[in-house]
């Protein structure tokens, strides 16, 4: 079978490999950034299947324009940049790349959550200025995290990996779910609760939800207003779950101590003033970013690709109610 894929931009060689290895041809973005749109419509044309990122808006037009494409492999476990019931009324399969990106996620949650805590960013840029004048009583004082009241807002996958590495820390862990989840309730015996409870409570809330209607802005000014002026917030999930702006004021109004954030509402744009603040902790939407995770991610789009492609059963299929149309 001769098949003609796209790949938005470079992934990970165990991906790539299986593309070579499968396809007549597998063109790749040759540049170091995202495709702008005109050349994400471009590119998608006359293609057997497109490997995309959540950095690609896959929307109508993408769809009007990769008509005959058997399918778009979204390299990422969430797919909110891509439009499904759309995709599905194009008839095109879209999949996913859940699970093995899950440890790494949650070891980022908890990166961000130990470093804004312990201030660590903050003292590291202190120290490299050269004005430590020698060790201090008052130097740097952060939040415990040892029996502090973890609270898990969303205990999905992701959620539950990250209410488990908490063992360690003896935490009193909440979580905010629709649905209850006996694994957090026996390993770490995690109470759930309802949100604003669970903010009320907490001393540090971490966001694991998907982006969708529901969780747009799910914590903003409101939800800042409970929480402890004590709390710190980490954000691993999407960025437009957190009110980036009311975050800022937040922030600024000591309404709570700090945040981690991995995740922004306009990537690469940061709210303004985020950026000026000490109080947070911020990485480039890197969560994934284990050199390990990032080559099974690219395996398993690469693999829901050629499944596509071929017309076989399809990994991680995101909208199976497609193959009826
Ligand atoms: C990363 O943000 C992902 O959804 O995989």
């Amino acid at each position: 079978m001769v098949l003609y894929v796209y790949v938005t931009r470079l992934v990970r060689r165990p991906g790539i490999e299986l593309l070579e290895r499968e396809c007549e041809t597998v063109e790749i973005n040759p540049h170091d950034r995202a495709l702008t749109r005109d050349e994400l419509l471009d590119a998608v044309r006359n293609r057997d299947g497109i490997l995309c990122l959540l950095t690609d808006k896959i929307d109508e037009d993408v769809f009007k324009a990769a008509r005959g494409a058997k399918g778009f492999a979204n390299c990422a476990v969430g797919y909110d940049n891509v439009d499904v019931g759309k995709a599905t009324e194009y008839g095109f399969p879209v999949s996913n790349t859940p699970g093995v990106l899950t440890d790494a996620t949650a070891e980022m949650g908890w990166t961000l959550l130990l470093a804004v805590a312990r201030r660590v960013v903050e003292s590291d840029r202190f120290n490299r200025s050269g004005e430590w004048g020698g060790w201090g009583p008052m130097q740097f004082l952060g939040g415990d995290v040892t029996g502090a009241t973890l609270g898990v807002v969303g205990a999905g996958r992701i959620g539950t990996a990250f209410a488990l590495k908490s063992r360690g820390f003896d935490m009193n862990v909440l979580y905010a779910d629709d649905i209850p989840n006996e694994v957090v309730e026996e390993q770490v015996g995690a109470r759930r609760t309802d949100l604003d409870s669970l903010l009320r409570e907490s001393d540090f809330v971490s966001v694991h939800v998907p982006l969708n209607s529901d969780t747009h802005h799910l914590i903003s000014t409101a939800q800042f207003e409970i929480m402890k002026p004590t709390a710190y917030l980490i954000n691993t999930s999407r960025g437009p779950v957190v009110d980036e702006a009311a975050l800022v004021e937040a922030l600024r109004a000591g309404l709570i101590a700090g945040a981690g954030l991995d995740v922004y509402e306009n990537e690469p744009r940061l709210a303004d003033g985020l950026a000026e603040l000490d109080n947070v902790v911020l990485t480039p939407h890197t969560a994934s970013a284990t050199i390990a995770t990032r080559g099974k991610m690219a395996l398993m789009a690469a693999t829901n690709l050629v499944a596509m492609m071929k017309g076989e059963p399809i990994p991680n299929f995101v909208n199976p109610e497609v193959m009826g149309k």
